[in-house]
């Protein structure tokens, strides 16, 4: 186990690349099962999901090659459909296996991800929109057992709620059932597009991208693909509240702006000033003490709820008092106990958090509980009198690429050390 060792005080400046997201790049490996063939995915974040969605791959029968950000997966004509427990439980969105194998092999068995750090994260909407199509689901001794022997037909499905994960399972499964789905109440994410993109290219039939309702005309089967990843969203966020939190001036080439209006629009109201570029990216920059911003999370495009630690930490130091309130995930105000450690003001009622910003935070060990929470936490100890030790930076190296190097290199004193006091469980 390792930890970070953050020395607060470095106004950070310069320039940043985000790769691509880790939310896209998971389900693009996901959806290259769909198609017998060699797949090859660009820009592909250099993080440990990606690893473990690989092996997950692997066990399924594909050969799985990854150069810096290119991943070439070569997918067999017969592939397995046991995604295990062991894979399953170290990676949460190896759930997104669960309908490309419905439709490609009439059958999955996929680990139920269990318990979570920010809440209990259902597959109800998941389960059902498989039945709808035609599959049999069932949970046996903690796994999600699918079986659709004859394939699946396609049917009108509206989820209950616009969930991420829910929209691309049913989605990966629709593109191969006979005949045409209506998905109604749709999530609208980036990466939902980004994948969208890719699976027309493959050969599906898929209107309504980046809208509430998605039309698929099922087809008999896909081809391989060779595709870029959308640019991560939540990383180049944080870069942006990062230049905000820490009186700064960072240029996030890569970053699309129009992924995050409403994030840069709530950080122009704390003081920031941005600028979008004309060759792409975005650069933020702030002087003075940022002041308290109100969040409401809610999917896309609402503010990502991705982003809220960050906006917390933001606002514990920001003049003035701010409401955040969670409408995604009941327990994702869990690592405000560990900002709560640097000196930060939060209370917190149901899915509401009181934030009074403080003057300054100061210097502690902290626990990461989270990716999200994670970098929330470096955030806040950028700008907290002394050090901060943030330990489980494991959480991190899951979704932040090289995010020690980026921030030495924007002037940060951050460094990665052994943890003594933690073992891996
Ligand atoms: C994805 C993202 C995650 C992001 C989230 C919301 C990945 C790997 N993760 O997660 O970073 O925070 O979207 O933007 O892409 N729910 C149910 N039943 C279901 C499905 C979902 O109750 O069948 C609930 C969940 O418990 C949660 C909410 O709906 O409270 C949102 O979940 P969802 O949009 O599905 O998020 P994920 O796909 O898990």
């Amino acid at each position: 186990m390792e930890r970070l060792r953050v020395t607060g005080g470095a106004s950070l400046r310069g320039s940043v690349h985000v790769a691509g997201a880790k939310n896209s790049s998971l389900k693009l490996m996901a959806a290259t099962l769909l198609s017998e063939g060699r797949s090859t995915l660009h820009d592909v974040p250099t993080i440990t999901d990606v690893d473990y969605m690989g092996e997950l791959l692997r066990r399924l029968g594909a050969d799985v090659v990854r150069t810096n950000g290119t991943v070439v997966i070569d997918v067999p004509d017969k592939i397995a459909h046991e995604a295990p427990y062991e894979l399953v439980r170290r990676l949460r969105a190896s759930i997104c296996v669960l309908g490309p194998l419905v439709a490609r092999c009439g059958a999955a068995d996929v680990a139920l991800p269990g318990g979570d750090a920010i809440g209990s994260r259902g597959l109800d909407m998941h389960i059902a929109g498989l039945e709808r199509l035609g599959a049999h689901v069932e949970v046996q001794h903690g796994y999600v057992v699918a079986r659709a022997p004859k394939g699946l037909r396609g049917a009108m499905i509206g989820l209950d709620f616009p969930s991420v994960g829910a929209t691309e399972n049913i989605l990966m499964a629709a593109v191969l059932a006979e005949g045409e789905t209506v998905l109604d109440n749709v999530a609208r994410e980036p990466e939902i597009v980004d994948i969208c993109q890719m699976l027309v290219d493959m050969g599906a039939k898929i209107e309504g991208a980046g809208t509430s309702t998605l039309h698929v005309q099922g087809v008999e089967r896909l081809k391989p693909s060779e595709h870029t990843t959308v640019p991560d969203r939540i990383v180049a966020g944080t870069w942006a509240v990062a230049a905000l939190m820490t009186r700064g001036d960072i240029t996030v080439a890569n970053a699309r702006h129009t992924h995050l209006e409403l994030v840069l629009e709530k950080l122009m109201a704390a003081g920031a000033v941005v600028e979008t570029l004309a060759e792409g990216g975005f650069r933020v920059a702030m002087s003075g003490r940022p002041r308290a911003i109100d969040v409401v999370t809610l999917p896309y495009p609402g503010f990502p709820t991705d982003l809220q630690p960050m906006v917390v930490a933001l606002n514990a130091l920001a003049d003035g008092t701010a409401m955040i309130t969670e409408n995604v995930y009941e327990a994702r105000f869990m690592f405000v106990n560990e900002l709560a450690r640097l000196g930060a003001d939060v209370r917190i009622d149901g899915h509401h958090a009181v934030v009074r910003g403080r003057e300054s935070l100061s210097g502690a060990p902290v626990v990461a509980t989270d990716i999200r929470a994670g970098a929330g936490l470096v955030l806040a100890g950028l700008v907290a009198e002394g050090e901060t030790l943030v330990s489980a930076v494991h959480h991190i190296d899951r979704g932040y690429p090289d995010f020690v190097g980026q921030l030495t290199q924007l002037g940060a004193d951050v460094s990665r050390e052994p943890d003594p006091d933690r073992f891996e469980d």
